[in-house]
């Protein structure tokens, strides 16, 4: 016996009510409360027992990667798509989802038999419109305009793909539950059965999620939880390069990023973003500088920028762009407190170039020293680099990864570093790549390094 059940779920985090509300009570969201129906199974059905195990009994295989070719792609997966693993991608829309799964696909197919791209947004005319542009060899790309998860799952347990994809997953939906395709429960259930046919059956899985206002995959967080991995698209509408970022990875190492540009003819990799990202960089002028920040295990060199200008109103603005904005507010504090800058009349705008968001402590450094050389208007050396995390009292801290932070640096021309003080003297037992190294204890003796004042 099946009996329909009818309750309200909240879009946004997944509360849920037996009445409509339209206030949520858990996350205080305006009318994110819908409709969902479920449908209840009388009894409880048996499912066979699992035996418990001594760990050192079970044998692991390694687990089996294919890689695509995409050697950026690859990297952010952790060396290559892992069977039977489901991968959601997700960005927002027009980003390159569907772009960079079909050249991803058309990778694996050299490797297969067959492939399957299953689309419920687009026709396979208009499919094959980007593959043309593309130009991926696509015979063995089996196309699927289908929005069924049972037609689906049919298809592909016929059909024995290689690697299947599934743009996008909101567009699914199974029979089992009656809520419209999107809704929270459609899009839980489908990912959940998606993951248990790939787990069956040793069949990756890449799933399109779009993103929604708040910058969440379909309202709550429920697919994260569920799939092996998670890969987002970043990357600004003003800007042609996107970075593609690993936010959960049961296969490899998170927080490792991959870096393509948009082409006319699809994503191309950029195998070294440094440059790319220090490529317009003007030379001599005060408010600029090069840090060298981790992403990951990847060392990327960017430009930070600021601005220190005479405030027109009273209260002074600190406005930031890629870094966190308390951070620049600590960091000034620090200026003023430790260095005797006097900050307090100005207003202060801090850059990250090329539209990349940094979290690490790495580049208070950069920050702390940009600030200064846009107040004082004296340029900070081009040949200089610095990492460094600064501390309240004006100290500057030693990061990890000293040595990959040169090295890249090296690679790319640059002559000075400056860090703090334990770094420099860790280093000068290995090889400093035929740089200067600068060690700075605090704030005032790097902007005496560097800036002389
Ligand atoms: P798409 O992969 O359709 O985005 P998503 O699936 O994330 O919504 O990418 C669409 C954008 O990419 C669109 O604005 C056009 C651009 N694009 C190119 O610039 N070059 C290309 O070769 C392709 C296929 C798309
Ligand atoms: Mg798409």
């Amino acid at each position: 016996m099946a009996k329909a059940k009818t309750f309200y779920q909240c879009q946004a985090c997944g509360y849920v009510s037996p009445k409509w509300l339209g206030k949520c009570p858990d996350c205080g969201e305006w009318n994110t409360l819908a409709e969902e129906k479920k449908e209840t199974r009388q009894g409880r059905k048996s499912s066979g027992r699992s035996e418990p195990q001594p760990l050192n009994t079970i044998v692991s295989g390694k687990e089996k990667r294919t890689t695509t070719g995409i050697k950026e792609f690859d990297r952010v997966l952790g060396g290559g798509v892992v069977a039977g693993s489901v991968i959601l991608v997700g960005g927002d829309p027009g980003i390159g989802k569907s772009t960079v799964l079909i050249q991803a696909l058309s990778g694996l197919s050299k490797k297969y038999e067959s492939v399957l791209y299953v689309s419920g947004e687009e026709s396979p005319e208009q499919i094959k419109l980007r593959a043309e542009r593309l130009s991926v060899d696509s015979g063995k790309i089996m196309l699927l305009a289908e929005t069924s998860l049972e037609n689906i799952l049919d298809t592909a347990s016929e059909l024995k793909p290689g690697a299947i994809v599934i743009d996008s997953i909101q567009t699914m939906y199974t029979e089992e539950i009656l809520s419209a395709p999107g809704s929270v429960s459609q899009v839980r259930e489908c990912a959940a059965r998606l993951m248990f046919f790939a787990k069956k059956s040793a069949i990756p899985v890449f799933l399109v999620g779009h993103v929604t206002k708040e910058g969440a995959i379909a309202g709550p967080r429920v697919l994260e939880h569920i799939v092996d991995t998670v890969l987002y698209f970043e990357g600004d509408r003003g800007h042609s390069y996107r970075i593609l970022r690993t936010v959960k990875n049961r296969f490899g190492s998170t927080n490792e990023i991959g870096v393509f540009e948009m082409t006319d003819s699809g994503l191309s990799e950029i195998e070294n973003p440094s440059e790319l990202f220090l490529s317009e960089r003007p030379l001599n002028v005060s408010g600029s500088t090069v840090v060298a920040s981790m992403e990951g295990t990847r060392p990327l060199m960017v430009e930070i920028q600021a601005l220190a200008s005479p405030t027109t109103f009273g209260m002074p603005r600190r406005t930031s762009i890629g870094v966190d904005f308390n951070r620049v507010n600590l960091l000034t504090a620090v200026l003023e407190k430790k260095a005797g800058l006097h900050l307090s009349g100005m207003d202060i705008f801090i850059n990250v170039v090329g539209g990349l968001k940094i979290i690490e402590p790495a580049i208070d450094l950069g920050i702390i020293m940009t600030i200064a050389s846009s107040l004082r208007d004296i340029p900070i050396d081009p040949k200089i680099f610095m990492f460094g995390e600064v501390g309240l009292s004006g100290e500057i801290r030693a990061v990890a990864y000293a040595e990959q932070r040169i090295k890249e640096a090296a690679k790319i021309g640059f002559k000075k570093a400056l860090m703090s003080r334990t770094n420099s003297e860790r280093l000068t037992a290995v090889e400093p790549f035929g740089l200067e190294i600068m060690g700075a204890g605090n704030v005032e003796e790097a902007l005496e390094a560097v800036l002389g004042i």
